[in-house]
């Protein structure tokens, strides 16, 4: 519990910075190349409904645990559980698998980071590679072989987000969330009206909500509920760290719940906007870094305008992309600075090793001989470490630490002051949440 009390605890400049902040960390690449494809493969609007319930019962109640942690104690996702306790506690080990997380985390993205920046540079200077199957082929595998290239780009990424953290809570990453959601909402809103002009927009609409009972199995469900919570980042500490920078007197459920609906609307807006190109084109649906940079690409060079949408896609990306990332960094750097350390020194040592270990993870998708760890390349096994073992467990403690082990003053009075809504969330989130987690994090760590 010692923390360092030299400097005072930043805080949002209002609720709309905080809002957007969490909104950017939530909206992520799961939004644009994951929730499409599985609605896709799910039947559509059966999937969609169920997805909602899900984003209702288990990713708000863990948003909303997260946060209040985070504000009740003012302290780092690890850090938190002791001061709520008031003594130690071995709650802080969520806190802790959390924190590695997110260095696993943003070790992977970053390469992700750097393929997306390839691609929107070669949407303005070289769209016409995008013509032809072999140009977009090739430019995929360009990535791998000028090799100090994309690491170049892979370095950029990281500094720009650090560059970003680096500038402070309010001055760094709540204005560049201020600056950037709004302008995403912008291209998301003109990507939208103009799918709504192409042959595909009301063949997408159908297929995306229409009640296709037989496509929608068992698998399907675990899927949403895995997804629901990947999507609002629950389970690394991000919400707990910016939930630590909230004025205790803000109310939590009401920005929760404007979060979950901005991260909602953006996913079936995605949704749209992939399945109208792809039918357009009479094209098959694809998902993750395929979708992305090599699906797309070939499509955007046959509809009309199709530079200017590329050029808005790619920046669409870009952003959700760094939003995320800035995110990530935070939970760490709050975790050492909380400790002691200064949050330049937080900040440099932070930076060192996740070039390192991104650098390895660089290796391990552009090495002719890929670098590979207990079988799997070093990209793969960060993300499913993190997303399979790390993220469902500490997301799991998070929840249950929420609602078994704070009493007294009880969140649930102080959260939701209308009694039937207490009722719901108290079931949501002491039986639902839970549960749904347990029976995700058995799923991936066994069947897959
Ligand atoms: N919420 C992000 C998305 O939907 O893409 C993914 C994510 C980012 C998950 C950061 C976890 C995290 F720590």
């Amino acid at each position: 519990m010692k923390e360092s009390m030299n400097t005072p605890r930043a805080v949002w400049n209002n609720q709309f910075g905080f809002m957007m902040s969490a909104a950017g960390s939530a909206v992520g690449l799961g939004n644009i190349w994951k929730f499409p494809y599985i609605t896709g493969m799910n039947g559509g609007g059966f999937f969609v409904l169920f997805y909602l319930l899900c984003i209702v019962c288990v990713a708000l109640p863990v948003m909303i645990a997260e946060i209040y942690i985070g504000q009740k104690s003012r302290s780092n996702a690890v850090n938190a559980f002791c001061v709520l306790e008031k003594r130690p506690s071995s709650w802080k080990i969520a806190g802790m698998m959390g924190v590695l997380a997110t260095i696993l985390i943003l070790s992977f993205y970053a390469v992700v980071g750097s393929w997306i920046f390839y691609f929107l540079q070669q949407s303005i200077f070289g769209f016409e590679r995008f013509a032809t199957r072999e140009g977009v082929q090739h430019l995929f595998l360009e990535m791998t072989e000028l090799a100090w290239v994309s690491f170049g780009y892979q370095l950029v990424f990281i500094l720009a987000t650090f560059g970003v953290v680096a500038a402070g809570v309010t001055a760094g990453i709540e204005r560049l969330n201020k600056t950037l959601i709004p302008g995403l909402v912008c291209i998301i809103v003109l990507l939208l009206l103009y799918s709504s002009q192409l042959s595909g927009f009301s063949q997408a609409c159908k297929f995306l909500f229409a009640f296709n009972m037989e496509a929608f199995t068992a698998g399907g469900m675990l899927e949403a509920v895995g997804h629901s919570f990947f999507t609002v980042s629950a389970g690394v500490g991000i919400m707990i760290t910016y939930g630590s920078y909230l004025r205790s007197d803000a109310k939590i459920a009401p920005i929760a719940g404007t979060i979950v609906i901005v991260d909602t609307l953006v996913a079936l807006a995605s949704g749209v906007i992939i399945f109208t190109i792809v039918f357009s084109e009479q094209a098959a649906m694809s998902e993750g870094p395929v979708l992305i940079f090599k699906t797309l690409p070939l499509l955007f060079a046959q509809i009309p305008g199709g530079q200017f949408i590329a050029v808005m896609f790619f920046l669409l990306v870009t952003f959700t992309a760094l939003t995320s990332s800035v995110s990530l960094v935070e939970v760490p750097v709050a975790y050492l600075s909380d400790k002691g350390m200064s949050r330049k020194a937080a900040l440099s040592s932070l930076l060192c090793c996740i070039t390192c270990l991104s650098f390895f993870c660089f290796l391990s998708v552009s090495a002719a001989e890929p670098l590979t760890l207990f079988g799997l390349t070093v990209f793969d096994l960060f993300d499913q470490l993190s997303s399979k073992v790390l993220l469902p467990i500490s997301g799991f403690l998070f929840v249950l630490f929420f609602g078994y082990k704070l009493k007294s003053p009880s969140p649930f009075v102080e959260l939701y002051p209308a009694v039937w809504v207490r009722a719901i969330m108290k079931v949501t989130t002491l039986v639902v949440a839970p549960s749904a987690i347990a029976l995700v994090a058995v799923k991936l760590l066994l069947f897959s």
